[in-house]
This record gives structure tokens, C-alpha cells and sequence, in this order.
């Protein structure tokens, strides 16, 4: 069957199954774009124009349509890529998580000038996982994921039905990109950060699920698969059903876990991915919400007993990719990151406009970024520790491009949290955190790997450094 059979009758069903809201529709689904079978992906950043939750149209950018972009379904070896620019600036193409090397990465030495094309292949070996894709042009990150240029990448060896998992897109396997707006009094969506913003990174009061607001996911009476991703610039969610079902994890940022785990609460930091199974079988449809406390409504779903129920039982184990790291005698590297606004907590001189003085203290290890600073040079299958602090006091998303890595310690002492107990690319540090990974792809000076915080304002406000792998 198909998804589209269902979206005439998910609003009533919304309004059956729970107290009716005003602009209750269907969850849309990015369109899928499967490149397994044909090998290449094509796709252009372009100007557009939405009306979210039935406001006034927003300025927005997206790929291939006004806002997001399709969800992007590869395998792994070796994938033709043309990326074109119809903006009026440059953008860049960054695939997050993705194993490519650093000429293909997409990261700010590979900017798209407007009207531009990149051609290229995209080569990688690793495990399925939940991946994204967004703007990574030097300084204009924030602003341009914020607009709408990114979405999911689904990396797949087409097991998916061996491992007893939902699989069908859009139907039992939901990609749910989560993202945080504020909204003028017409309903146009805005962005124009403050200082403050800056500092603690830019926040919305109101809720988009693939670019939608108030959407209700309509799914089959069984088991589902949701594929969390944080594409939001700042904000840090936590994540749970409000009739608190578990939520079973199987996979972090970088693929499967050995074994599902159920979880009540699940954080997610901007970035950061997390696919979960959740059993719709029960009598009423929870509803996801964020942050005990606040109580945050992030989607609503509804069960249609028409869908087909395809998986019905929680897989046993799963065939996450081996720890293979050594533990000893692994050499550690410091980061500390540093906030910028002078003395953090003290009154800001300029209010809310001048940026300039206070930005510039925004880095790592006491330096901002710069685009013509190699930070260090690793040799190919170097193994590291990386150990991650500072920050004041904000909570960073720290960001490594080019690995998947296994978190040690986090939040000063701790063992990982569930959520961080998988292989990962993007890891909140909460206080110390500590890292292992191994640098098994290349990137040359020409095209270097990244390490930033994922809060985009302070990426782009120089919270990010570079380094080669050779
Ligand atoms: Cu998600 Cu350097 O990026
Ligand atoms: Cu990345
Ligand atoms: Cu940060």
C-alpha cells in the first residue's frame, strides 16, 4: 500500500483519535530519493518560499524544493554526485557522518559558488546508519540550515527485513527531523540572533517536524520505526512519549547497536541522530513530547488499522559493527572550547545588535577559526583519545567530521548514557568528555576535516577548528 492512500483520512482521524487542533494534518514525508539502485544523486540548493502551519509565506532555502530536502537513500561504495547551486551565494554540500574523504566531505573548502555545479563521486565503507546533509559554507552555516538546506541521509545494505526491522519508508520507518522556530505575528518564520542568541545559541518557541508545524504521524498498528535527527540549530531535546512507553534504541549517530535498548528519555543535541522502535499496538496513540519540565509537544500520532503491520515484535540483537578500538596506550589531545562574550554571565555592553566585540572570543583551545589554519596533522589510522572541555557554561555538541567514535566518559567522570553508547559523530560535552576514535579516511590540506560545536552559531562564530588525516 501506499503512504498516500492514508493522507485523506489522517486529519479525521487526528480529530477522532485525540483533542481536535486546529491545523491537524498528515506528517509529510521528505520525498525519498533511493540512489542504490541507480548509483548517482543529484541535487540543487534553491530559493523558495513556505508557509509554515498556514502563516504568511517565509524566505526559505531547500534542495529540490522550498524547504529540507529529500531523504537520500545510499549504499555503500561508490556514488556519483552532482550538486548545483541556484542561489544567489555560496553553499556547500556536507554530509555528516558520512566516511568520505575530505575532498568530498563538503565542508567549507568545498563551497558552491551561485550558478555553480560539483561533480564528484562519493566513495565510503561503513555500516547503515541514520546520516544527514546541510550547508557547511564558511560563516553562513546557521543561517542556512535555519533556512531550510538540509536533510536525512540513509546509508543501507538493504537488510533491513533479515534484522526484523521496519523498513517501508514513510510507512513503518518515519524520518522525524526535528528542528525549533520562531514565527512573527504573521507566521513567518525569522532569524536574526541576538547576542544572547549567540551565546546560548539560537532558539525557537515553536516546533517543525520535516517543516512541519502541528503534523500528525499516521502509522500501522505494530511496530515503527522512528529515525530521529536534530537538525535544529541550538537546542537540545529530551526526548519521550508522553505516556512514557519505552522507546527501544537501535541505532546512534554512526549505525546499529548489539541490542535494542528501551529507553523512557532519549537526548538528542543538535546533530545528533537516534533511531528508535516504538509499539503502536496499544489502545491510544502516545504523543512525543521534549524536556520533562517543559513539556514541549514536538508529534502527534495517529494508528490507522488499514496500514500493513509489517514487524510486530522487537528484534533480540542486532549486528552493530564491532569495537575494534584499543584501550591502551592511546594518545590523548586536549580541546577546550571557548565561549565567546567576554566574562560569561556578565551583562552584555551592546545589547542586542553589536556583535563584533563580543564574538571574537569564540573558539578552541584560544583560537577561532580560520580557514587558512591547519589545526594539527593526524597519519592515516592514527588511533586518538580526545578529550573535551571548557565551554562555560552552555552545553556543546562537540562535532568530529570523518569518524564514527566510541565515547568513553562524559559529563565529568560518567559511563556513557545509552544514548552514547554506540558508535557516534556528534557527542554533547556536558562537562569533561572523553573520546576514542580511529582516522581511517584521508582529507588533504586542500580539503580538511572539521571539528566544531554543533550549536551553528557558535560553529560559525569560530568554535571550530581543522585538521588533516594523510
Ligand atoms: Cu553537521 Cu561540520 O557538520
Ligand atoms: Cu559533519
Ligand atoms: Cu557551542
Amino acid at each position: 500500500m501506499d503512504r498516500r492512500t492514508f493522507l485523506g483520512t489522517a486529519a479525521a482521524i487526528a480529530v477522532l483519535g485525540r483533542p481536535a487542533r486546529a491545523a491537524a494534518r498528515s506528517l509529510a514525508m521528505p520525498p525519498l530519493r533511493d540512489t542504490t539502485a541507480t548509483g548517482r544523486v543529484e541535487i540543487a540548493a534553491r530559493p523558495g518560499r513556505m508557509a509554515f502551519g498556514g502563516g504568511a509565506d517565509s524566505a526559505t532555502m531547500g534542495f529540490d524544493q522550498p524547504y529540507l530536502g529529500p531523504t537520500i537513500r545510499m549504499r555503500a561504495g561508490s556514488t556519483a554526485a552532482r550538486l548545483g547551486n541556484a542561489l544567489d551565494e555560496e553553499v556547500s554540500v556536507h554530509w555528516h557522518g558520512l566516511l568520505v574523504p575530505g575532498h568530498q566531505d563538503g565542508g567549507p573548502h568545498s563551497a558552491i559558488a551561485p550558478g555553480g555545479v560539483w561533480d564528484g563521486t562519493l566513495d565510503f565503507v561503513q555500516p547503515p546508519a541514520t546520516l544527514w546533509y546541510h550547508s557547511h559554507a564558511h560563516g553562513r552555516t546557521a543561517r542556512h540550515v535555519h533556512a531550510g538546506l538540509a536533510g536525512m541521509l540513509q546509508i543501507t545494505d538493504g537488510r533491513d527485513a533479515d534484522r526484523g526491522l521496519p523498513s517501508d519508508y514513510g510507512v513503518d520507518d518515519l524520518p522525524v527531523i526535528i528542528q525549533d522556530r520562531r514565527f512573527d505575528a504573521q507566521g513567518r518564520s525569522h532569524y536574526d540572533p541576538s547576542m544572547t542568541d549567540i551565546l546560548n545559541g539560537f532558539h525557537g518557541d515553536r516546533i517543525l517536524v520535516n517543516g512541519q508545524r502541528h503534523a500528525v504521524a499516521v502509522v500501522p498498528r505494530g511496530i515503527v520505526r522512528l529515525r530521529f535527527l536534530n537538525g535544529s540549530n541550538a537546542r537540545v531535546y529530551t526526548l519521550h512519549m508522553q505516556d512514557l512507553r519505552p522507546m527501544h534504541l537501535i541505532a546512534t549517530d554512526g549505525g546499529f547497536l548489539p541490542a535494542p535498548v528501551p529507553v523512557t528519555y532519549l537526548r538528542l543535541a543538535t546533530g545528533e541522530r537516534a533511531e528508535v522502535l516504538v509499539d503502536f499496538d496499544a489502545a491510544a496513540p502516545p504523543v512525543l513530547m521534549s524536556n520533562k519540565g517543559t513539556r514541549m509537544r514536538i508529534l502527534d500520532f495517529a494508528v490507522d488499522d488499514r496500514m500493513p503491520a509489517r514487524i510486530r515484535r522487537v528484534p533480540d540483537t542486532l549486528d552493530a559493527l564491532a569495537d575494534d578500538l584499543p584501550r591502551e596506550g592511546v594518545p590523548a589531545r586536549r580541546f577546550t572550547l571557548n565561549l565567546g562574550g567576554g566574562s560569561v554571565g556578565a551583562p552584555m555592553a551592546h545589547g542586542g545588535h553589536s556583535h563584533a566585540h563580543a564574538v571574537e572570543d569564540f573558539g578552541i583551545n584560544g583560537r577561532p577559526f580560520r580557514m587558512d589554519r591547519i589545526d594539527f596533522a593526524l597519519r592515516r589510522g592514527a588511533v586518538e583519545r580526545w578529550v573535551i572541555g571548557g565551554g562555560g557554561a552552555v552545553d556543546h555538541p562537540f562535532h568530529v567530521h570523518g569518524v564514527q567514535f566510541r565515547v568513553l566518559r562524559e559529563g565529568g567522570g560518567m559511563r556513557p548514557r545509552p544514548e552514547n553508547s554506540g558508535w557516534k559523530d556528534t557527542v554533547l560535552v556536558s562537562g569533561e568528555t572523553e573520546v576514542l576514535m580511529r582516522f581511517d579516511v584521508p582529507a588533504p590540506d586542500s580539503h580538511p576535516y572539521m571539528f566544531h560545536c554543533h550549536i551553528l552559531e557558535h560553529e560559525d562564530a569560530g568554535m571550530m577548528g581543522q585538521f588533516t588525516v594523510g
